[in-house]
């Protein structure tokens, strides 16, 4: 048993409490390889934002489970030592779909895991996220639940379509389980293609009466954004040029973020927006440099451009710049 504190690693308590009590929103973004864990920790450091470093059941089968937590631990060596930031860090396990996954993230040492029994009925969400939370608050790590359920792909359990959560269930739940913060559905959903648009149509808003139930039901509980990229059009237009096809992808406008970061939702989730700005780098090193074979060439300035569109979320969308 690994205890997250002596790998110098927080859970969510404090943070979000200062981020719902603040106006402002963790970030949680998706790491499964060094580059995009070095832009993420460069990204924070550099913009003084507390971050939750996510690593998924799929991030696991690729990078491997035993050296992802030696990378989560040098991560924090390397902002401790090299950078001289101590932004707090936390390590959390997204969208753990079982009890003995759970188990397994906090004996290696994550400081916070989600239990996702969202594709469960509601009775069998409430007992299965009521067991890990049993037996995470044993060592002090933070457990998300989740209710309602996103479209799109949340790791092995594919949704078609998107159920919002139901506010008159959040008390009960929140009651019964004891969790420590709740995703919800309002309308965000994974990937790079969230909503099918019109020419020239805008995104739906999201569904704040949808959030305010919730936050009059359960007042100041965390509250939890999944499917939280923008995918800038700029980066699927970079990627486009340069050979990708990325058509019709489009995200969660900044501007909705913000707002939502200023109300009870405490934690935004990232990971689709990193992924498109890494390749659109790459892409465009392929194409611009066809001789060039060293990875380093490649993946330094996709590292760059990760770590600045980091930093410009912490400060310009979640607000978590300078809250560390
Ligand atoms: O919500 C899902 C995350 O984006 C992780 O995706 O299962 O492909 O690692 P992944
Ligand atoms: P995006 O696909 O919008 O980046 O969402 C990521 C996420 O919710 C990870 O849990
Ligand atoms: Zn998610």
């Amino acid at each position: 048993m690994t205890d997250y504190k002596t790998l110098g690693l927080v859970n969510t308590r404090e943070l979000f409490k200062k981020a719902v009590g603040g106006g402002y929103a963790i970030p949680a973004y998706n790491f499964n390889n060094m580059e995009q864990l070095q832009a993420i920790i460069n990204g924070c450091a550099e913009s003084k934002s507390p971050v939750i470093l996510q690593v998924s059941s799929g991030a696991r089968k690729y990078a491997n489970q035993t050296m992802l937590r030696y990378m989560a631990q040098g991560a924090v060596a390397m902002a401790r030592q090299d950078l001289k930031s101590d932004i707090p860090i936390v390590l959390h396990l997204d969208h753990g779909d079982t009890y003995e996954l759970c188990v397994s993230c906090i004996e290696s040492g994550f400081s916070s895991v989600m239990i996702d029994g969202s594709s469960h009925t509601y009775d069998d969400n409430v007992a299965l996220t009521k067991k890990v939370v049993e037996y995470a608050h044993k060592y002090d790590v933070t457990v998300e639940g989740e209710l309602g359920v996103l479209s799109g792909i949340e790791d092995d359990v594919k949704a078609e379509k998107s159920n919002y959560t139901k506010p008159g269930e959040v008390e009960d739940f929140v009651k019964k389980t004891g969790v420590d913060s709740l995703a919800i559905s309002i309308g965000t959903s994974h990937g790079a293609y969230k909503f099918k648009l019109a020419p020239g149509e805008l995104p739906p808003p999201l569904r704040f009466d949808i959030l305010e139930d919730i936050e009059k039901r359960i007042p100041g509980f965390p509250i939890v954004l999944h499917g939280s990229s923008s995918v800038p059009a700029e980066f699927v237009e970079m990627c486009n040029k340069y050979g990708g096809k990325l058509d019709n992808a489009v995200g969660v406008p900044e501007d909705q973020l913000r707002k939502a970061a200023k109300s009870a939702v405490c934690k935004i989730n990232i990971d689709t927006d990193g992924r498109l700005v890494m390749t659109a780098k790459i892409r465009q090193v392929f194409v611009e440099k066809p001789s060039e074979f060293d990875p380093r060439k490649y993946l330094g300035p996709a590292r760059d451009a990760l770590k600045d569109l980091i930093a410009h979320k912490n400060r310009e969308v979640l607000g978590s710049a300078d809250k560390a």
